[in-house]
C-alpha cells in the first residue's frame, strides 16, 4: 500500500516536532473559524453551542513552544539532552534535588535554586546540560542536570573544598579563559537512573572540554556509596579501596568506568553525610588538547 503525500510529510518530522505540528495547525484552523489569532501554546477555553466549554492545549505542551531539535546534543530513546535553558531551569533543580533524596521544600544549603540555574546559564551557558523527557506523560521535564565552570587552577594544586571552589552558588569563581573544565555537580532522578543518562551527561562535557579546546576535565567524585561501610572503615580506606576497585561505589566507579582517572581520596570536599563529606579526585585529559591554539 502506497502511503499518501499527508503520511510522508508526517515521517519528515520527529517527534516532539509532530506534536508542535499538530497544536499549531489546529491553532490555525481555530484563527480562521473564529478570525481571531491566539498563542497556539497558551491554553484557552472556549464555550460550545450546548453550554459546554473545551480546553484548546494540553497543559503538558506549554514546553513544546520553547523546544529546538538544533539545541539537541545528543539523544537516547525519549530523552534529550541539551545545555541547560531558562525555561527548563525550574525542573532541573527539582531533579537535582530528587537525585539526593530531598523533597522541594526541604532544607539544603549545597542544592542550587532556580535563581542560581539562572545565573549558571548567564556565565557559562555552553557549560549547563539539562537531561530532558521528549515524550511520554512527563514529557517536558528534566530528569538529568549536570553544572560546570572554568577554572585555571589545575588538578596538580590542592584540592579547595568545593564551596571555595565555586566562590558561591552563582558560581563567581567561574573563569571564562580558564583552560580547565571543572565538574561543579550531577545529578539523574532516581527513577531515570541506569539508563545511560548519567554516560550522555558525561559525553556532552568531555565534547564541550574538546570543542574549547581545554586541557581537560576534573572533579571530586563523591563517595555516596560509603554509607554502608561506615562501620567497618573510615572514608579515606573506603575511597583507596574503590579506586583499586575492590569496593564498588555507585557515583565513583561509574565516574572511573566512564574514563576519569581516579588520584587521591579528597576529605572534607563539601558536607555530604552519605559520603562522610569525602570524594575521590577524577581527572579526564583532553587528548585532543592543542597547544597552539590555547589561549
Ligand atoms: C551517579 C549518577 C549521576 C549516575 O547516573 P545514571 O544516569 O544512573 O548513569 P548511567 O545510567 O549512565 O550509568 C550507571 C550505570 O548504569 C548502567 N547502565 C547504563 N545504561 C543502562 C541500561 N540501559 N540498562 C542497564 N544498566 C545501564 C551503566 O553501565 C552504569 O554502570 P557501570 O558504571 O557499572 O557501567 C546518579 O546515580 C546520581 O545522580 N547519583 C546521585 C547524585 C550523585 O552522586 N552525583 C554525583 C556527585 S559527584
Amino acid at each position: 500500500m502506497s502511503k499518501s503525500h499527508e503520511d510522508t510529510e508526517a515521517l519528515n518530522y520527529e517527534w516532539p516536532e509532530i506534536q508542535k505540528r499538530l497544536i499549531e495547525e489546529a491553532a490555525k484552523k481555530a484563527a480562521e473559524e473564529s478570525g481571531e489569532e491566539r498563542d497556539p501554546y497558551r491554553p484557552h477555553w472556549t464555550t460550545n453551542s450546548d453550554g459546554t466549554r473545551t480546553l484548546h492545549m494540553s497543559f503538558d505542551s506549554w514546553w513544546l513552544k520553547h523546544f529546538d531539535r538544533e539545541d539537541v546534543i545528543f539523544e537516547l530513546p525519549g530523552i534529550v539532552i541539551m545545555n541547560t535553558k531558562t525555561w527548563n531551569a525550574d525542573s532541573a533543580v527539582v531533579s537535582l534535588r530528587a537525585a539526593y533524596g530531598l523533597g522541594n521544600h526541604e532544607e539544603c544549603d549545597d542544592c542550587f535554586d532556580y535563581a542560581d540555574v539562572l545565573k549558571h546559564i548567564e556565565r557559562f551557558p555552553e557549560g549547563q546540560f539539562a537531561a530532558i523527557r521528549i515524550s511520554g506523560p512527563a514529557a517536558g521535564n528534566t530528569v538529568g542536570m549536570a553544572v560546570t565552570m572554568r577554572a585555571s587552577r589545575p588538578p596538580t594544586a590542592p584540592i579547595l573544598p568545593w564551596r571555595e571552589a565555586i566562590g558561591d552558588m552563582q558560581l563567581s569563581s567561574h573563569e571564562p579563559d580558564g583552560d580547565w573544565l571543572y565538574g561543579v555537580e550531577m545529578a539523574v532522578h532516581p527513577m531515570y537512573r541506569r539508563k545511560g543518562v548519567g554516560t550522555v551527561l558525561y559525553d556532552a562535557r568531555k565534547r564541550l572540554v574538546s570543542l574549547l579546546n581545554l586541557r581537560g576535565w576534573y572533579m571530586v567524585g563523591m563517595l555516596m556509596g560509603y554509607r554502608d561501610h561506615a562501620d567497618k572503615m573510615d572514608a579515606v580506606e573506603y575511597g583507596n579501596r574503590v579506586i583499586a576497585r575492590e569496593i564498588k561505589d555507585p557515583t565513583v566507579t561509574m565516574q572511573m568506568n566512564r574514563g576519569f582517572r581516579p588520584e587521591r581520596v579528597i576529605t572534607d570536599y563539601v558536607d555530604e553525610s552519605d559520603a562522610g563529606d569525602a570524594g575521590v579526585l577524577l581527572v579526564w585529559e583532553n587528548p585532543h588538547f592543542d597547544r597552539g591554539r590555547a589561549t
